[in-house]
Protein backbone atom coordinates (compact mmCIF):
# COMPACT_ATOMS: atom_id res chain seq x y z
CA UNK A 1 0.00 0.00 0.00
CA UNK A 2 1.58 3.64 -0.89
CA UNK A 3 1.29 5.75 1.83
CA UNK A 4 2.13 9.17 0.53
CA UNK A 5 -0.77 11.07 0.27
CA UNK A 6 -3.99 9.76 -0.31
CA UNK A 7 -6.21 11.74 -3.67
CA UNK A 8 -8.09 14.66 -2.09
CA UNK A 9 -11.25 16.36 -3.52
CA UNK A 10 -12.02 19.28 -1.70
CA UNK A 11 -15.68 20.67 -0.88
CA UNK A 12 -16.70 23.55 -2.63
CA UNK A 13 -17.97 25.33 -0.08
CA UNK A 14 -17.25 24.80 3.18
CA UNK A 15 -19.49 24.63 6.21
CA UNK A 16 -16.99 25.44 8.46
CA UNK A 17 -18.69 28.73 9.26
CA UNK A 18 -22.03 27.34 10.40
CA UNK A 19 -20.89 25.47 13.77
CA UNK A 20 -21.22 26.78 16.97
CA UNK A 21 -18.34 25.62 18.33
CA UNK A 22 -19.62 27.06 22.49
CA UNK A 23 -22.47 24.58 21.85
CA UNK A 24 -21.25 20.93 20.60
CA UNK A 25 -22.72 17.82 20.99
CA UNK A 26 -21.49 14.56 20.52
CA UNK A 27 -21.15 13.85 16.46
CA UNK A 28 -24.04 15.96 15.50
CA UNK A 29 -21.50 17.87 13.03
CA UNK A 30 -18.74 15.97 10.96
CA UNK A 31 -16.06 17.62 9.28
CA UNK A 32 -16.07 18.85 5.90
CA UNK A 33 -13.97 15.72 4.18
CA UNK A 34 -14.12 11.62 4.92
CA UNK A 35 -11.85 8.72 4.12
CA UNK A 36 -12.81 5.73 2.25
CA UNK A 37 -11.63 3.16 0.80
CA UNK A 38 -13.15 0.02 -0.98
CA UNK A 39 -12.89 -3.91 -0.77
CA UNK A 40 -14.15 -5.40 -3.93
CA UNK A 41 -12.91 -8.63 -6.06
CA UNK A 42 -10.89 -9.36 -3.01
CA UNK A 43 -8.82 -7.02 -2.52
CA UNK A 44 -8.70 -3.10 -0.73
CA UNK A 45 -8.54 -0.53 -3.12
CA UNK A 46 -8.92 3.04 -3.81
CA UNK A 47 -7.91 4.93 -1.04
CA UNK A 48 -9.08 8.62 -0.87
CA UNK A 49 -9.77 11.69 0.55
CA UNK A 50 -13.18 13.53 -0.13
CA UNK A 51 -16.38 15.75 0.87
CA UNK A 52 -17.98 14.37 3.91
CA UNK A 53 -21.16 13.12 1.96
CA UNK A 54 -24.64 10.61 1.78
CA UNK A 55 -23.60 6.91 0.71
CA UNK A 56 -25.50 5.56 -2.08
CA UNK A 57 -26.72 1.77 -1.20
CA UNK A 58 -29.37 -0.07 -2.39
CA UNK A 59 -31.95 -1.38 0.42
CA UNK A 60 -31.19 -4.93 0.03
CA UNK A 61 -27.24 -4.28 1.07
CA UNK A 62 -27.30 -7.24 3.58
CA UNK A 63 -25.06 -5.05 6.59
CA UNK A 64 -28.42 -2.89 6.82
CA UNK A 65 -30.23 -6.13 7.26
CA UNK A 66 -27.98 -8.78 9.36
CA UNK A 67 -25.95 -6.22 10.75
CA UNK A 68 -22.45 -6.86 9.59
CA UNK A 69 -21.15 -3.61 10.45
CA UNK A 70 -18.24 -2.48 12.95
CA UNK A 71 -16.67 1.08 13.74
CA UNK A 72 -14.05 2.72 16.44
CA UNK A 73 -13.49 6.22 17.90
CA UNK A 74 -10.50 7.61 19.60
CA UNK A 75 -9.83 11.71 19.58
CA UNK A 76 -7.45 14.02 18.46
CA UNK A 77 -6.78 17.10 20.87
CA UNK A 78 -5.55 20.55 20.15
CA UNK A 79 -2.94 21.21 23.10
CA UNK A 80 -2.39 24.70 25.25
CA UNK A 81 0.94 24.64 23.11
CA UNK A 82 -0.90 24.69 20.00
CA UNK A 83 0.50 20.71 19.02
CA UNK A 84 -2.21 18.67 18.04
CA UNK A 85 -2.09 14.44 19.45
CA UNK A 86 -4.24 12.03 18.64
CA UNK A 87 -4.51 9.93 21.78
CA UNK A 88 -3.09 5.88 21.00
CA UNK A 89 -5.13 5.22 17.41
CA UNK A 90 -2.74 2.00 17.34
CA UNK A 91 -5.00 0.82 20.01
CA UNK A 92 -7.89 1.28 18.43
CA UNK A 93 -6.68 0.20 15.01
CA UNK A 94 -6.03 -3.32 16.66
CA UNK A 95 -9.52 -3.62 17.95
CA UNK A 96 -11.06 -2.55 14.62
CA UNK A 97 -8.96 -5.33 13.21
CA UNK A 98 -10.30 -7.68 15.91
CA UNK A 99 -13.83 -6.71 15.89
CA UNK A 100 -13.75 -6.98 11.65
CA UNK A 101 -12.46 -10.41 12.51
CA UNK A 102 -15.34 -11.56 14.76
CA UNK A 103 -17.68 -9.91 12.50
CA UNK A 104 -15.84 -11.90 9.25
CA UNK A 105 -15.18 -8.86 7.39
CA UNK A 106 -11.91 -9.20 5.55
CA UNK A 107 -9.36 -7.28 6.34
CA UNK A 108 -6.20 -6.12 5.43
CA UNK A 109 -3.20 -7.25 8.14
CA UNK A 110 -2.82 -5.21 11.41
CA UNK A 111 -0.31 -3.13 10.29
CA UNK A 112 -1.49 -2.43 6.82
CA UNK A 113 -4.32 -1.21 9.20
CA UNK A 114 -3.14 0.72 11.58
CA UNK A 115 -0.86 2.34 9.34
CA UNK A 116 -3.35 3.41 7.09
CA UNK A 117 -5.77 4.22 9.59
CA UNK A 118 -3.14 6.91 11.08
CA UNK A 119 -1.65 8.09 8.01
CA UNK A 120 -5.50 8.94 6.56
CA UNK A 121 -6.77 10.49 10.02
CA UNK A 122 -3.46 12.77 9.90
CA UNK A 123 -4.29 13.79 6.83
CA UNK A 124 -7.75 14.62 7.36
CA UNK A 125 -6.76 16.87 10.63
CA UNK A 126 -3.97 18.46 8.70
CA UNK A 127 -7.17 19.09 5.99
CA UNK A 128 -9.87 20.07 8.58
CA UNK A 129 -7.52 21.42 11.21
CA UNK A 130 -10.08 24.58 11.40
CA UNK A 131 -12.45 22.09 12.88
CA UNK A 132 -10.09 20.80 15.62
CA UNK A 133 -11.16 22.88 18.87
CA UNK A 134 -8.77 24.61 20.63
CA UNK A 135 -10.68 24.80 23.94
CA UNK A 136 -10.26 22.88 27.28
CA UNK A 137 -12.00 19.69 27.47
CA UNK A 138 -13.24 20.08 23.95
CA UNK A 139 -11.59 17.52 20.94
CA UNK A 140 -12.12 16.01 17.35
CA UNK A 141 -13.77 12.82 17.50
CA UNK A 142 -12.48 10.15 14.97
CA UNK A 143 -14.78 7.43 13.89
CA UNK A 144 -13.53 4.79 11.56
CA UNK A 145 -16.22 2.42 9.90
CA UNK A 146 -16.55 -0.63 7.87
CA UNK A 147 -19.89 -1.60 6.08
CA UNK A 148 -20.47 -4.69 4.09
CA UNK A 149 -21.66 -3.08 0.98
CA UNK A 150 -22.98 -6.17 -0.93
CA UNK A 151 -26.90 -6.67 -2.17
CA UNK A 152 -27.96 -9.79 -1.43
CA UNK A 153 -30.33 -11.49 1.43
CA UNK A 154 -28.66 -14.32 1.76
CA UNK A 155 -26.95 -14.26 5.37
CA UNK A 156 -23.64 -14.88 4.61
CA UNK A 157 -20.53 -12.51 4.79
CA UNK A 158 -20.48 -9.83 2.14
CA UNK A 159 -18.17 -10.05 -1.30
CA UNK A 160 -17.66 -6.16 -0.99
CA UNK A 161 -16.98 -3.46 2.17
CA UNK A 162 -16.82 -0.06 2.58
CA UNK A 163 -13.88 1.39 4.87
CA UNK A 164 -14.45 5.05 6.05
CA UNK A 165 -13.33 7.46 8.79
CA UNK A 166 -14.80 10.59 9.26
CA UNK A 167 -14.07 13.68 11.92
CA UNK A 168 -16.50 15.05 14.43
CA UNK A 169 -15.56 18.12 17.06
CA UNK A 170 -17.33 17.26 20.00
CA UNK A 171 -17.36 19.03 23.32
CA UNK A 172 -17.13 17.33 27.18
CA UNK A 173 -19.11 14.24 27.49
CA UNK A 174 -19.77 15.00 30.81
CA UNK A 175 -19.83 18.00 31.32
CA UNK A 176 -20.13 18.09 35.45
CA UNK A 177 -17.21 16.48 37.21
CA UNK A 178 -18.51 17.76 40.18
CA UNK A 179 -21.86 15.85 40.04
CA UNK A 180 -20.76 12.62 38.62
CA UNK A 181 -23.21 10.10 37.47
CA UNK A 182 -25.59 7.82 38.45
CA UNK A 183 -26.68 4.25 37.60
CA UNK A 184 -28.83 1.98 37.34
CA UNK A 185 -27.95 -1.74 37.69
CA UNK A 186 -29.73 -4.23 34.93
CA UNK A 187 -31.02 -7.34 36.33
CA UNK A 188 -33.37 -7.85 33.09
CA UNK A 189 -31.60 -6.85 29.64
CA UNK A 190 -28.19 -8.44 28.83
CA UNK A 191 -25.65 -6.05 26.34
CA UNK A 192 -23.93 -8.92 25.24
CA UNK A 193 -23.97 -12.51 25.61
CA UNK A 194 -20.91 -13.70 28.30
CA UNK A 195 -19.73 -16.09 26.45
CA UNK A 196 -19.16 -16.82 22.44
CA UNK A 197 -21.02 -13.16 21.70
CA UNK A 198 -20.30 -9.91 20.30
CA UNK A 199 -19.30 -8.05 23.18
CA UNK A 200 -15.51 -7.70 23.03
CA UNK A 201 -16.19 -6.24 19.25
CA UNK A 202 -17.27 -2.65 18.63
CA UNK A 203 -20.45 -3.27 16.94
CA UNK A 204 -23.73 -1.86 15.76
CA UNK A 205 -25.70 -5.47 17.64
CA UNK A 206 -23.98 -4.21 20.80
CA UNK A 207 -25.44 -0.87 20.92
CA UNK A 208 -28.83 -1.68 19.35
CA UNK A 209 -28.81 -4.10 22.21
CA UNK A 210 -28.50 -1.23 24.95
CA UNK A 211 -31.15 1.23 23.70
CA UNK A 212 -34.20 0.11 25.55
CA UNK A 213 -32.51 -0.74 28.95
CA UNK A 214 -30.69 3.23 28.39
CA UNK A 215 -33.76 4.56 27.47
CA UNK A 216 -35.60 2.73 30.60
CA UNK A 217 -32.81 4.15 32.67
CA UNK A 218 -33.32 7.35 31.82
CA UNK A 219 -37.47 7.21 32.23
CA UNK A 220 -36.40 6.42 35.76
CA UNK A 221 -33.73 9.44 36.45
CA UNK A 222 -30.66 7.44 35.58
CA UNK A 223 -27.81 8.58 33.62
CA UNK A 224 -26.50 5.01 32.40
CA UNK A 225 -26.97 1.59 32.47
CA UNK A 226 -24.57 -1.00 34.54
CA UNK A 227 -24.24 -3.93 33.11
CA UNK A 228 -24.02 -7.77 34.51
CA UNK A 229 -23.06 -10.75 33.05
CA UNK A 230 -25.56 -12.23 30.58
CA UNK A 231 -25.22 -15.66 32.24
CA UNK A 232 -26.52 -15.68 35.48
CA UNK A 233 -27.07 -11.26 36.13
CA UNK A 234 -24.66 -11.84 38.65
CA UNK A 235 -21.63 -10.09 37.93
CA UNK A 236 -20.34 -7.00 36.91
CA UNK A 237 -19.65 -5.87 33.22
CA UNK A 238 -19.01 -2.28 31.86
CA UNK A 239 -21.39 0.62 32.41
CA UNK A 240 -22.94 2.57 29.60
CA UNK A 241 -20.04 3.06 26.83
CA UNK A 242 -17.37 2.54 29.64
CA UNK A 243 -15.37 0.12 31.48
CA UNK A 244 -16.07 0.60 35.40
CA UNK A 245 -13.53 0.51 38.03
CA UNK A 246 -14.50 0.26 41.71
CA UNK A 247 -11.99 1.66 44.51
CA UNK A 248 -12.55 -0.74 47.68
CA UNK A 249 -10.62 0.12 50.75
CA UNK A 250 -7.11 0.49 49.40
CA UNK A 251 -7.64 -1.93 46.19
CA UNK A 252 -9.17 -1.00 43.11
CA UNK A 253 -11.65 -3.49 41.00
CA UNK A 254 -12.10 -4.20 37.43
CA UNK A 255 -14.04 -6.80 35.31
CA UNK A 256 -11.48 -8.93 33.37
CA UNK A 257 -11.82 -9.11 29.34
CA UNK A 258 -13.62 -12.17 28.70
CA UNK A 259 -15.35 -11.54 25.63
CA UNK A 260 -17.99 -10.26 26.88
CA UNK A 261 -16.54 -6.71 27.78
CA UNK A 262 -15.12 -3.82 25.46
CA UNK A 263 -11.38 -3.88 25.39
CA UNK A 264 -11.65 0.16 26.50
CA UNK A 265 -8.68 2.41 25.33
CA UNK A 266 -8.76 4.26 28.24
CA UNK A 267 -9.52 1.24 30.64
CA UNK A 268 -5.82 -0.15 29.52
CA UNK A 269 -4.64 3.13 30.13
CA UNK A 270 -5.75 4.00 33.69
CA UNK A 271 -4.43 0.36 34.42
CA UNK A 272 -0.52 1.50 32.98
CA UNK A 273 -1.03 4.97 35.19
CA UNK A 274 -2.13 2.73 38.47
CA UNK A 275 0.59 0.44 38.02
CA UNK A 276 3.17 3.64 37.38
CA UNK A 277 1.75 4.75 41.28
CA UNK A 278 2.02 1.55 42.81
CA UNK A 279 -1.94 1.02 43.20
CA UNK A 280 -3.47 -2.41 44.32
CA UNK A 281 -5.57 -3.35 41.17
CA UNK A 282 -7.17 -6.37 40.62
CA UNK A 283 -8.80 -7.44 37.46
CA UNK A 284 -11.46 -10.02 38.31
CA UNK A 285 -15.11 -10.97 38.70
CA UNK A 286 -17.02 -8.68 40.77
CA UNK A 287 -20.82 -9.39 41.72
CA UNK A 288 -23.18 -7.26 42.30
CA UNK A 289 -23.58 -8.35 45.64
CA UNK A 290 -19.84 -7.72 46.19
CA UNK A 291 -20.36 -4.08 45.39
CA UNK A 292 -23.68 -3.33 47.58
CA UNK A 293 -21.50 -5.10 50.62
CA UNK A 294 -19.25 -2.71 49.84
CA UNK A 295 -21.35 -0.15 50.10
CA UNK A 296 -22.74 -0.93 52.84
CA UNK A 297 -19.88 -1.61 55.24
CA UNK A 298 -18.89 2.20 53.77
CA UNK A 299 -15.75 0.54 52.04
CA UNK A 300 -16.99 1.66 48.63
CA UNK A 301 -15.27 4.90 48.26
CA UNK A 302 -14.23 5.58 44.91
CA UNK A 303 -16.37 4.46 41.65
CA UNK A 304 -15.18 5.61 37.90
CA UNK A 305 -15.99 4.68 34.34
CA UNK A 306 -13.21 5.04 31.81
CA UNK A 307 -14.02 5.71 27.81
CA UNK A 308 -12.96 8.06 25.04
CA UNK A 309 -15.91 10.21 25.37
CA UNK A 310 -16.06 11.03 29.21
CA UNK A 311 -11.84 10.00 29.56
CA UNK A 312 -12.86 9.44 33.61
CA UNK A 313 -16.37 9.70 34.75
CA UNK A 314 -17.20 9.63 38.70
CA UNK A 315 -20.20 7.50 39.59
CA UNK A 316 -22.11 9.27 42.80
CA UNK A 317 -24.83 6.48 42.95
CA UNK A 318 -25.84 2.98 41.93
CA UNK A 319 -29.22 2.12 42.09
CA UNK A 320 -30.38 -1.23 42.32
CA UNK A 321 -34.06 -3.05 42.79
CA UNK A 322 -35.79 0.29 43.72
CA UNK A 323 -32.91 0.87 46.00
CA UNK A 324 -30.26 4.07 45.39
CA UNK A 325 -26.66 3.37 46.79
CA UNK A 326 -24.27 6.79 47.21
CA UNK A 327 -20.61 6.43 47.06
CA UNK A 328 -18.93 7.35 50.28
CA UNK A 329 -17.01 9.76 48.66
CA UNK A 330 -18.11 12.57 47.00
CA UNK A 331 -17.73 13.25 43.10
CA UNK A 332 -14.78 13.40 42.29
CA UNK A 333 -13.37 11.39 44.70
CA UNK A 334 -8.99 11.78 44.72
CA UNK A 335 -8.40 8.76 42.40
CA UNK A 336 -10.89 9.72 39.88
CA UNK A 337 -9.37 13.28 39.66
CA UNK A 338 -5.66 12.28 39.74
CA UNK A 339 -6.38 9.53 36.72
CA UNK A 340 -8.59 12.41 34.95
CA UNK A 341 -6.01 14.98 35.50
CA UNK A 342 -3.14 12.93 34.38
CA UNK A 343 -4.96 11.65 31.12
CA UNK A 344 -6.17 14.99 30.34
CA UNK A 345 -3.18 16.24 30.96
CA UNK A 346 -1.00 13.90 28.50
CA UNK A 347 -3.81 14.57 26.03
CA UNK A 348 -3.96 18.04 26.03
CA UNK A 349 0.37 18.31 26.60
CA UNK A 350 0.76 20.07 29.37
CA UNK A 351 1.78 16.32 31.22
CA UNK A 352 5.04 14.31 29.92
CA UNK A 353 3.78 11.50 27.81
CA UNK A 354 5.72 8.77 29.47
CA UNK A 355 4.21 5.84 27.39
CA UNK A 356 4.32 7.65 23.98
CA UNK A 357 0.84 7.23 23.58
CA UNK A 358 0.47 10.39 21.48
CA UNK A 359 0.71 10.51 17.68
CA UNK A 360 1.19 14.20 16.65
CA UNK A 361 0.13 15.78 13.63
CA UNK A 362 1.74 18.51 11.98
CA UNK A 363 -0.63 21.10 10.63
CA UNK A 364 0.34 23.52 8.19
CA UNK A 365 1.38 26.86 9.27
C1 LIG B 1 -19.47 -0.51 25.44
C2 LIG B 1 -18.22 0.27 25.66
N1 LIG B 1 -17.41 -0.07 26.67
C3 LIG B 1 -16.25 0.60 26.90
C4 LIG B 1 -15.88 1.66 26.12
C5 LIG B 1 -14.59 2.39 26.41
O1 LIG B 1 -13.65 2.14 25.39
P1 LIG B 1 -12.53 3.24 25.05
O2 LIG B 1 -11.79 3.50 26.32
O3 LIG B 1 -11.68 2.59 24.02
O4 LIG B 1 -13.26 4.42 24.55
C6 LIG B 1 -16.72 2.07 25.08
C7 LIG B 1 -16.35 3.22 24.23
O5 LIG B 1 -15.81 3.07 23.18
C8 LIG B 1 -17.91 1.36 24.83
O6 LIG B 1 -18.73 1.71 23.82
Amino acid sequence: MQLSNFPVTLVEHSRLSQVNFDELSFGGVFSDHMFSMVYEEGAWKNPKIHPYQALALEPGVAMLHYGQTVFDGFKAFRGLDGEVRIFRPDMNARRLHDSCQRLCIPIMTLDELSEIMIHATQQLIKLDHGWMPSQWGHSLYVRPLVIGTEATLEVRAANSYRFMIMTAPVGSYFTNLQKGVSLRVEDRFTRAASIGGLGAAKTAANYAASLLPGSESQQQGFDQVLWLDGNEHRYVEEVGAMNIFFKIGDTVVTPPLGGSILPGVVRDSALTLLADWGIVVEERRISIDEVLAAFRSGTLVEVFGAGTAAVICPVASIGFKGEVFQVATAPPGELTLRLYDELTGIQYGKLEDRHGWNVHVEIPG
